[in-house]
């Protein structure tokens, strides 16, 4: 007998949809999977002002196509964000500013370039009770790729929450022990995860040659990393939650001499992260679906949904190619489906 079981329909907590013509082709794929989703602001002209991050939300809305989807939408920190600019998007329903170090990622050019001039915002967000979405990394240059993520905690985010204890924080896409164990000894800061660094680790950018669609940022770490993150989702902990970082560039940007970053797992985000969950007997449906739905529902204080998702263990296989992005694992068997 195939094994299947329902979960309220999930939260993607951070996600890419772009805009104009991506947009429609993504957006769709995100409204079937998930309830709410949280859309972040790096567009090529960012999500800045609460106008901006209204109107943002309007065009999602008609991309997405399904009425038991509500996006979510973030406005992007710069150093001259104004204070008023907090009340004004909490009252509109934003539900939170993204903070980018300037240059970690694409489109962060825009991002703050000490850390140390967002704190009075900060100090606004903390009186607002609006939470900061943080890309956890450092940009100098002389760190390590591989230890951004630990120093960005150990150096930046350290002093933010000594300065900001009531601060709501969600720490984003976590890729590292280091990450895991400050999260969960802290009050006030969560986290979510996504499928990608939860199935793999830094082995897969480098099997057989180089893999551009296996290359995202925070970059892919070792094992041991996986595993804590793994630990951490799966456990009993209330501050973990899915958050795909589902980022679609089209092909000639990712399969390039200097590739984007970002993996495209939209179309199956739910089945990837069953099959990270499916290491146990018996499923553990209860911590699956919390982690997919509750917790993050709680963190952002969003009203509970109806619908729910059916999830089947029956094997599909990953399209080859949607316009022209490339899915993680195209055209790859994976072994659970989402039932439509
Ligand atoms: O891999 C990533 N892609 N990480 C990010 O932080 C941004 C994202 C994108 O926008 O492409
Ligand atoms: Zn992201």
């Amino acid at each position: 007998m195939t094994f299947e079981f329902n979960i309220p329909k999930p939260i993607d907590a951070h996600v890419h949809l772009r805009d104009g013509a991506i947009l429609s082709q993504v957006a769709p794929f995100t409204a079937r999977q998930f309830s709410y989703a949280i859309a972040m602001p790096n567009l090529l002209h960012p999500v800045l002002t609460t106008e901006d991050a209204i109107a943002y939300r309007k065009r999602i809305s008609a991309a997405g196509k399904s009425g038991d989807f509500t996006p979510l939408v973030t406005l992007y920190m710069t150093d001259d964000t104004p204070l008023s600019e907090v009340k004004k998007a909490k009252d509109a329903g934003i539900i939170g500013i993204k903070l980018y170090p300037e240059s970690a990622t694409t489109n962060s050019e825009f991002g703050v370039t000490d850390i140390k001039k967002t704190y009075p915002l900060l100090a606004e967000m903390e009186k607002q009770g609006l939470p900061v979405l943080i890309h956890g990394e450092v940009t100098d240059p002389n760190i390590d790729i591989f230890d951004r993520e630990a120093v960005f905690i150990e150096k930046i985010l350290t002093d933010i929450i000594k300065n900001f204890p009531a601060l709501k924080v969600s720490l984003e896409h976590l890729t590292t022990t280091q990450a895991v164990n400050f999260v969960s000894g802290q009050k006030n800061i969560f986290a979510s995860i996504t499928a990608h660094h939860l199935l793999y680790n830094r082995n897969e950018i480098f099997k057989g040659g180089i893999r551009p669609h296996w290359y995202c940022l925070p970059v892919l770490k070792r094992e041991e990393h996986r595993k804590a993150l793994v630990s951490a989702a799966t456990g009993s902990s209330k501050k973990f939650y899915a958050g795909t970082d589902s980022a679609p560039h089209l092909r000639a940007n990712k399969e390039s001499a200097c590739g984007c970053a970002g993996c495209f797992t939209a179309p199956n985000a739910v089945e990837l992260y069953a099959t990270a969950f499916d290491t146990a007997k018996e499923f553990p449906q209860k911590r699956f679906s919390d982690f997919m739905y509750g917790n993050a529902l709680e963190f952002y204080n969003l009203p509970p949904v109806k619908s729910k998702i059916t999830l089947r263990k029956s094997a599909q296989k990953v399209e080859d190619t949607i316009s022209d992005i490339i899915p993680l694992l195209a055209g790859q068997e994976i072994a659970w489906q989402v039932v439509y």
